[in-house]
């Protein structure tokens, strides 16, 4: 078994981890005692860790008790980069999101893996859905407790605030999906505020304004600048996140900036992210 060294990252989400060895696969005692933690934790990081892809798409799975697939595994790597051909999200900013959340299949966990960083390099960020559905006020609470809220593709256009950095993704079709604001986690049964900056469109059965004031009031209490976790990149660090109990963003990504290479895995990968090309734009790019 090994020696993990375990520090808290706030009071309320997120462990360093030192002392692990990468190997596939790993022994039980290790297994679990990771497994405990994410589920409490929700974010896990390990640093100056030398990981190739096949580990860590098998700590991806493992990890949320998930056999890795063996068959049909995408041939290229997903990379997030601002240099890589193809990389995905290659520029702009990213607003407050869980990926999928517009599909009834998201992902459990995400992960990513410094490749190759460059400083200064934007960090990504981190806030609890968990725990902004336990510390949602009363009145809020039973104003969206019974309600449901829809989510698309991508709405980040309309939220941009004028930020013309923001970036924006095309998809060619127009999923969406209506799901339970105070939504279960499906792994730990915590009640999660399930509605996101990129992607919530609107709180079903509610007229627009009404609709958009009460989304602006979740917003501001999700995205308390106190509750935000920021992760700055050093190559070789393992960031791995539940998807559902947390959401994610970033700032600005250069194009001509430092190079920023991720490696990133979802688990379970998604069946439709082996067609899916969504193209990429700035709000400002009109
Ligand atoms: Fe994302």
């Amino acid at each position: 078994m090994a020696n993990l060294v375990v520090r808290e990252l706030s009071p309320v989400f997120g462990a360093e981890i030192s002392g692990l060895e990468p190997s596939i696969p790993l022994d039980d005692a290790t297994l679990q005692q990771l497994r405990k933690l994410f589920d409490e934790r929700a974010l896990l990081v390990f640093r100056d860790i030398e990981v190739d892809r096949n580990f860590q798409n098998y700590l991806s799975y493992a990890i949320i008790g998930r056999e890795p697939p063996v068959q049909n595994v995408p041939k290229r790597e997903s990379l997030i980069s601002n240099k890589a051909e193809n990389g995905i999200a290659p520029f702009g900013r990213l607003l407050w999101h869980t990926d999928m959340m517009w599909s009834n299949e998201a992902c459990e966990l995400l992960s990513l893996y410094g490749l190759d960083v460059d400083q200064p390099s934007p960090p990504t960020m981190f806030i609890s859905s968990a725990n902004a559905w336990k510390t949602l006020p009363d009145d809020l609470r039973a104003r969206v407790e019974h309600r449901d809220a829809e989510h698309v593709h991508d709405i980040s256009y309309e939220r941009s605030g004028g930020d013309a950095q923001v970036l924006t993704a095309k998809f060619d079709d127009d999923d969406s999906v209506r799901m339970p604001i105070a939504n279960r986690h499906p792994r730990t049964g915590e009640t999660l505020l399930y509605v996101c900056q990129q992607m919530t469109s609107a709180i079903a059965d509610l007229p627009k304004e009404e609709s958009d004031e009460l989304l602006e009031e979740l917003f501001q209490h999700l995205y308390t600048p106190e509750n935000i976790m920021k992760h700055e990149w050093r190559e070789r660090d393992l960031v791995m996140w539940d998807n559902l109990a947390l959401q994610h963003a970033r700032p600005n990504v250069e194009s001509e900036g430092p190079a920023r290479t991720l490696r990133k895995t979802f688990a379970p990968m998604p069946e439709m992210f082996k067609t899916m090309t969504p193209q990429f734009g700035r709000a400002g790019a009109v």
